[in-house]
Parts: structure tokens; sequence; C-alpha cells
């Protein structure tokens, strides 16, 4: 990630509007009494729409983003809705992400290849990794969104990133977008995987 990628997301943010407004992921809403509770990392987690909501569900949240400015604006949030983030700048492209171990981590919208094996060491036992990103079939299909094949997941490509976790859910689909800030069709994949002993099961 270069300087100018962090200044286009802070002009971006730069403003007062919720970009990607402030409701949840309706994958994260979804799926939220399937993921393991207790301390989760929201990666790139933007304004905190689902950084928030995972905070009002009960968990320990830290997000991270590289845009001072979404952070800001995930502060405001998160006292409208009475809640804390413990809230992190941090260009992910270029830090360690630590050695603390979750329960749960999220990475909605940002793609980064050689962040994902390294998700799998964040991980607590049991611990469940949720991610939504455009996939490949987005440049055939998308009507907004990113059209480098860099930011675009190949079919089943995650399965092999998390072959020694437990997939629990992995859907590779096509949507209508109904955000009250996006609509339009999006190819999308969807993931859920844990951190649980997959070989020790395989008779
Ligand atoms: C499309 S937005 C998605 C935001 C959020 N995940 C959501 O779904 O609402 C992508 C986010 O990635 C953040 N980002 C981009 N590059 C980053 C990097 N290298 N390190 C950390 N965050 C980054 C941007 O600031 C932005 O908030």
């Amino acid at each position: 990630m270069s300087i100018k990628d962090k200044e286009k997301w802070n002009q971006r943010y730069n403003c007062k509007r919720y970009l990607y407004g402030k409701e949840p992921s309706a994958f994260l809403r979804q799926k939220i009494n399937i993921l393991t509770k207790g301390d989760a990392l929201v990666l790139a987690m933007g304004e905190g729409r689902n950084a928030v909501y995972l905070a009002q569900c009960g968990y320990n949240t830290t997000g991270i983003d590289i845009s001072k400015f979404a952070i800001r604006k995930c502060r405001k949030l998160a006292q409208e809705k009475g809640v804390y983030i413990n809230r992190i700048v941090a260009d992910l492209d270029e830090n360690e992400i630590g050695k603390v171990k979750y329960d749960l981590v999220t990475c909605f919208y940002f793609y980064d290849r050689l962040l994902l094996p390294k998700i799998i060491g964040l991980l607590k036992p049991q611990g469940m990794f949720i991610l939504e990103q455009f996939s490949i079939d987005h440049l055939e299909h998308g009507t907004h969104g990113p059209r480098n094949p860099d930011y675009l997941v190949k079919p089943n490509e995650l399965l092999g990133t998390f072959k020694s976790l437990k997939i629990i859910y992995y859907e590779d689909t096509i949507v209508e977008l109904d955000a009250k800030w996006r609509q339009g069709t999006a190819a999308i994949i969807r993931l859920i995987v844990q951190n649980y002993p997959v070989e020790a099961n395989i008779i």
C-alpha cells in the first residue's frame, strides 16, 4: 500500500456521510449466532459498521484501518451506539498484526493475498475467520467496485489458502445488493473457517 493509497482513503472518508452505511453486513448479521464468541479483530474496519455491531453483540472488539478519518468515524458510531472499540490506525500491508489471538477475525471488502495466510496464526483454538469480498466474476457481472484482478478472489482460491482449517461456510455467488449506500449486481465470495484440527478427524 502506497502513501498515495492512504491519502486516497483519507480523502474518501473525510466527509460526514458514512460511505458504507452504519448497518453491519447482511452476511455477518445472518451468521452471528454460529460465530465463536469472545475477542474479535476487524481488519480494514472502515467506519466501523461491522466492528460496532460485534461490540453490540458482546464481542471485545479491536479494529484496524489505514485511514485516521475512518477510525474517527468509527469512534463516533461506537459512541452513538454506546459501545467501545479498541481502534488502531495501521497499514496492514506493512505491519505485523501482533501476537494476540482472537476468537473471531473479520475481513470485509479488503483483499490482500499476503495477509490472508497470517490470519490463520491469529485464531485461538475454535476461533473463526469470516470474509466477504468480490470475486473475479465481478469483472463480468459487477456494476460497481474494484476492477483490478489483484483484489478479486479466484474460484476456490480461499479453499486452498485455508485448507488447514475447517470450512464452515463457502459461497461463490452473484447477488443484487440492496443496501442504502449501494445497489446493483455484484459477484462475491463469502467464507467462514474455523481453527479446528481438521487432520485429526480424518480416519
Ligand atoms: C472497501 S472499504 C471496506 C471497509 C469495511 N471493511 C466495510 O466493509 O465497511 C476498504 C477499507 O480498507 C482500508 N484499507 C485499505 N488499505 C489498507 C491497508 N493497507 N491497511 C489497512 N486498511 C486498509 C480502507 O481504509 C477502507 O476502510
